[in-house]
């Protein structure tokens, strides 16, 4: 996938003046990852299709909200991708994400990335404090809501609008394994209006359908 932005330390890297040392601490911490090497990371550890395609959606979600946020894309990008990176070797609750932390700590991943992806899981109760950790929950149940709609549409998302989302949300059958209260919770965590929210992210993965398995129409 191409990313939009390079990533913050060549970014910086532009931006700095010559001789003058302006990296600040925590951008030296971000030095690192990049999203080859997240992708590196999940695909080392992930093989099963949809649990790759759920990290490209979310991926692509937080990433669209980054900008909006004054965050940096490719670290946000990052930490997304990344979330998830273990349930397939940790699929209950007792073990994932927890258990993925020494993982990722071990890779030389900085705390901030680790602690975001700790954050996405309720039952570990730790504080999103900040708007990347909002963003990747307002943003996780509902990529994959998305895409289950998308997949019983002949358009897929292409059409798909707020709308139709909200009155499957209504639906307890569809998508049962979605839970409602963090996709409502989310969008009121971000501070984004929920018929907007789901706006944005079906905005953030209709440039991916193709590659989420979702039905494309020829235009
Ligand atoms: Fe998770
Ligand atoms: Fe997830």
């Amino acid at each position: 996938m191409v990313l939009a932005s390079p990533g913050r330390g060549f970014v910086d890297g532009q931006l700095a003046p010559r001789g003058i040392q302006t990296m600040r601490p925590e951008v030296r911490e971000h030095m690192d990852v990049t999203r080859e090497r997240a992708w590196k990371t999940l695909t080392a550890y992930t093989t099963n299709e949809a649990l790759l395609r759920h990290g490209l959606a979310v991926e692509a979600a937080v990433g669209a909200y980054a900008p909006k946020f004054d965050g940096d894309e490719v670290f946000w990008r990052a930490a997304a991708l990344l979330h998830d990176f273990d349930y397939e070797i940790h699929p209950t609750l007792d073990e994932h994400p927890q258990n993925g932390a020494p993982i990722l700590r071990e890779e030389g991943y900085p705390e901030e990335l680790i602690e975001t992806v700790l954050s996405h899981a309720d039952h570990l109760e730790l504080p999103r404090d900040t708007p990347l950790k909002r963003a990747l929950f307002g943003c996780d149940e509902l990529s994959g809501f998305i895409l289950a709609c998308g997949l019983v549409r002949p358009e897929g998302i292409e059409t798909l609008t707020p709308k139709s989302v909200r009155k499957k949300l209504k639906q307890p059958s569809f998508a049962a394994g979605v839970n409602r209260d963090d996709v409502i919770n989310g969008a009121e965590g971000l501070g984004v209006e929920l018929n907007e929210h789901i706006e944005f992210v079906i905005g953030a993965l209709r440039p991916i359908a193709g590659e989420l398995g979702l039905p494309t129409p020829a235009l």
